[in-house]
């Protein structure tokens, strides 16, 4: 099979990693990619938003399946234009991945088919939203109801809060376009989870589990960022909660999409709260995680290209027996460069990479790298990094993955040191 990726950061790069290692695998693009990929994928200059040329792309190559990595793309139609070039494809149509680009759209399908979340709102009119989150009972959550890039969610300490929030967003001075509806939810105190599973448009698939670290420092402190590391399985998980989420949260979402005419197509990744001990969702999204899919990754056992193949042609069910996942524990260090959520230097050197091949069980997946004209390795984003491993235990994985960080020599970038400390703690604990 030839096979078009699109994408460019560390979740794409596991996924070429596990694409490039299929059997069925003949040649693996990726659009526009990265310095890691081009180690196992062409890499093709193309943006990831550019739907035309890569639908182009596609009928000139012949591909005979496109994998879409971000979101961005499968909210404006990627799959859409793909389709109707007869191209297959893995991933989401635009109307189905409004699951991700419209949070009143998430909430509505759970209040109709009964799927465990918080009370909410949804509201287009500052005094409408102003009196709703008077009449909360407690603390409110305010979030843009479009994309806004992982920011546009503001925990509320209290009502004042909450109002200026609103009014901010109503008025279009935070978020723009995606912000001129909002929906206001319940606060939900727990810990969170990350749970995958794959559909074809009406089975399910379970994937697996991770957790991933959001806040940019030790301790689960600082400004949230896209994500500093994950690890996978998230020690939360028991087979009774997986369980739980799969009958009440995921399997409705499917069937609900399925009968309201945007059947889902791709990977589903729920973000679960879990309060008393239950799962409730928090939201969903639409694609991989990133970091969590370089963990997911390195666990998958299975030939990760038939398995998205089976799902872009409704096949899922036929396949189950061939998925498993490795009883050990992964778990990725994101290193960022320095100055990451907020502004920081591009094409800074990073050496070293090499001299983590040393170390067993050990991966480095790249996000934000290119090569400058000596062929030096350099950063070109804020996240930039996934050192990734594989261990008995959570303490092992760690161990591995922090011994393959000491040896990058990187002066201008950063990682948190303490990436799984709760799941550490559990096991230290037990
Ligand atoms: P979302 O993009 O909707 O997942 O929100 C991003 C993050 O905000 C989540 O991962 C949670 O940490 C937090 N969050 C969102 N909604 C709630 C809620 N209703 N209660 C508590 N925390 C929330
Ligand atoms: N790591 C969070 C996300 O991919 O949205």
């Amino acid at each position: 099979m030839k096979v078009l990726l699109v994408g460019s950061g560390g979740r794409e790069h596991a996924l070429a990693w596990g694409l490039a290692a299929s059997e069925r695998c003949d040649a693996l693009y990726c659009a526009p990619g990265n310095a890691g990929i081009e180690s196992c994928a062409e890499c093709v200059d193309i943006k990831v938003d550019d739907v035309e040329a890569l639908v182009d792309f596609a009928k000139d190559q012949a591909i005979d399946l496109v994998v879409v990595g971000p979101e961005g793309p499968l909210v404006v139609g990627l799959v859409d234009a793909l389709k109707a070039a007869g191209i297959a494809v893995f991933g989401p149509d635009k109307k189905a991945a409004q699951l991700e680009g419209s949070k009143g759209f998430m909430k509505d399908l759970c209040a109709k088919y009964a799927i465990p979340t918080a009370g909410y709102g949804r509201f287009t009119d500052f005094h409408a939203a102003q009196k709703f989150i008077e009449d909360q009972p407690g603390n409110v959550v305010v979030k843009a109801d479009g994309l806004a890039a992982g920011k546009g969610v503001i925990m509320c300490n209290n009502k004042a809060e909450a109002i200026e929030a609103a009014r901010e967003m109503l008025s279009g001075g935070s978020f723009g376009a995606a912000g001129a509806e909002i929906v206001i939810e319940e606060f939900m105190d727990g810990e969170e989870l990350s749970y995958f599973a794959l559909a074809d448009g009406r089975s399910v698939l379970p994937l697996s589990s991770a957790q991933d670290h959001k806040r940019a420092f030790d301790g689960d402190e600082g400004p949230n960022t896209g994500g500093m590391g994950a690890y996978s399985p998230a020690h939360l998980m028991t087979p009774e909660m997986e369980a739980e989420i799969l009958e009440r949260i995921i399997e409705p979402t499917i069937k609900g999409m399925a009968a309201e005419g945007c059947p889902f197509t791709g990977v589903l990744y729920a973000g679960i709260m879990v309060v008393d001990g239950r799962p409730k969702l928090l939201e969903y999204n639409v694609r991989f995680g990133d970091p969590e899919c370089q963990p997911l990754m390195m666990r998958l056992q299975g030939d990760l290209l038939e398995i998205l193949d089976a799902a872009a042609h409704g096949r899922l069910a036929e396949i189950a027996d061939q998925v498993s996942w490795s009883e050990k524990v992964a778990l990725c260090v994101v290193m960022a460069t320095k100055g990451y959520p907020g502004s920081y230097p591009k094409n800074t050197p990073i050496s070293g990479l090499d001299d983590t091949a040393e170390i067993k069980d050990v991966t480095v997946f790249h996000a934000g790298t290119a090569r400058d004209a000596d062929g030096q390795i350099v950063s070109t984003g804020g996240r930039v990094l996934g050192v990734t491993a594989v261990g008995e235990s959570i303490a092992e994985a760690q161990r591995r993955a922090y011994m393959a960080v000491n040896k990058i020599n990187w002066p201008n970038g950063f990682c948190r040191r303490d990436i799984g400390w709760r799941a550490l703690e559990a096991e230290q604990a037990a």
